[in-house]
């Protein structure tokens, strides 16, 4: 007889479920029901809204249907080591937060419950410019665990700059870039309840808390709000940017730079040009341009553009941990959960959001011990086949 080892961190997670009542639905799609009856239905509405017709959104669930999981066998993987290497640190699993703004509007402890969660299973999280905290309560919060700082690149590059060294300052080891939200995409569950979070304060922690946001301001935010709302609407992005500004940020951040919301292969390379240091595959979980290409459709192009230069990271649509393992199959190095964590926070704050993380983690665990990988770094291009029976090419 081989030794007994205690179980595997999949099978402890599995154990412990089996002997008791489950405080939330294990499965995602309950979970976001769960969601959708406990909340507000603006604050639904904004959560789980997309563009237009939704046809993206849909789109980055289905594409994942399409390529299907070839596992090895007898490859003796008893516990898999879930680590990865990313921009010159080691983390726990091929995981991160992506960044969701407005958390408040989910739950009163909003960003502070997720970094308590995120802290107590090392996953890193990616913090919103549009917080409901401020990113240096944050990152008090998370104390010694990692973090990075999404921007939403202001009008106002002052501003802009004070954001990124704020982020160094409080520890945020990288910096997302999202360059697919110059302006908020068409989003009709919004526009029917005549709600954006923003017009009504919400998510504005640190423009409210920066010097420079404040100094452009006649009276203060706490003295004028809707002087400071007004300020906030008009400089919040800026859709004149050009890949010819990008040094503007290098010049404000020793941090590394990633590129969020890349698709083209050509955007790809030339993120490359740019010497940006990780690009993020992803289209804003199909919030933005209602019809955009499945992020999933676009990974293996980005990545065959890149050829291993920096690494791709993959967002949007990732609801369980096939999803994670066939994104690293098709070439990214980690995976952005975005929706997921949300309806936990919505549902049972930050416990609701350590059992998702905690349940996708568990459930990645046992994927790579039945498939035979014994890391991420193991999942090769043939760990996924196109599903024959699935119609049309996912390219
Ligand atoms: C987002 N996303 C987002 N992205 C970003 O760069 N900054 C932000 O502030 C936000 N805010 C935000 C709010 C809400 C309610 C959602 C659902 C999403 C996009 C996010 O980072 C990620 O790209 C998507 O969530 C990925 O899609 P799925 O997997 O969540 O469907």
């Amino acid at each position: 007889m081989g030794p007994v080892n205690p179980p595997s961190f999949g099978m402890r997670r599995q154990l412990d479920l089996y002997s008791t009542e489950p405080a939330q639905p294990v499965l995602v799609e309950r979970l976001r029901a769960r969601a959708a009856e406990v909340l507000d239905p603006r604050a639904w509405g904004y959560l789980e809204g997309a563009a237009g017709s939704e046809d993206t959104a849909r789109a980055n669930l289905e594409a994942f249907r399409r390529w299907r999981i070839v596992p090895r066998v007898l490859r003796g993987v008893e516990r898999p080591d879930l680590g990865i290497d990313l921009l010159g640190q080691r983390l726990r699993s091929p995981l991160l937060l992506a960044p969701i703004g407005v958390q408040g509007i989910l739950h009163p402890h909003g960003e502070l419950a997720v970094a308590r969660a995120a802290a107590a299973l090392g996953v890193p999280m990616v913090l919103s410019s549009a917080s409901s905290s401020t990113l240096e309560d944050v990152a008090a919060t998370l104390a010694d665990q990692p973090r990075w700082f999404q921007l939403y690149w202001s009008r106002d590059r002052e501003f802009a700059a004070s954001l990124l060294g704020r982020a160094a300052s409080a520890g945020y080891s990288a910096v997302v870039v999202t360059l697919d939200t110059m302006q908020l995409g068409w989003r009709p569950r919004d526009l029917d309840q005549a709600y954006l979070p923003f017009l009504e304060g919400e998510g504005l922690a640190n423009y409210l808390s920066d010097p420079v946001f404040r100094a452009g301001l006649d009276r203060t935010p706490e003295a004028d709000p809707a002087a400071a709302r007004r300020r906030f609407s008009q400089l919040f992005a800026d859709p004149s940017l050009t890949w010819d500004d990008l040094p503007f940020l290098r010049e404000h951040t020793a941090l590394p730079i990633l590129l969020k919301g890349v698709l083209h292969p050509d955007d790809a390379r030339r993120s490359i040009d740019c010497g940006a240091d990780g690009v993020i595959v992803s289209n804003h979980g199909g919030r933005q341009i209602d019809g955009a290409i499945a992020a999933l459709d676009a990974l293996p192009d980005v990545v065959s553009a890149i050829g291993g230069r920096v690494p791709v990271l993959f967002d949007s649509g990732i609801r369980q941990a096939a999803d994670v393992v066939k994104a690293i199959a098709l070439g990214a190095r980690a995976a952005l959960v975005g929706r997921p964590y949300a309806y936990g926070l919505a549902v049972r704050g930050e416990d609701g959001v350590r059992d998702v993380l905690h349940n996708l983690l568990a459930e990645l665990d046992l994927t790579l011990s039945l498939g035979g990988w014994r890391s991420p770094a193991e999942i090769g291009r043939d760990a996924v086949v196109r599903d024959p029976t699935a119609s049309g090419s996912p390219g």
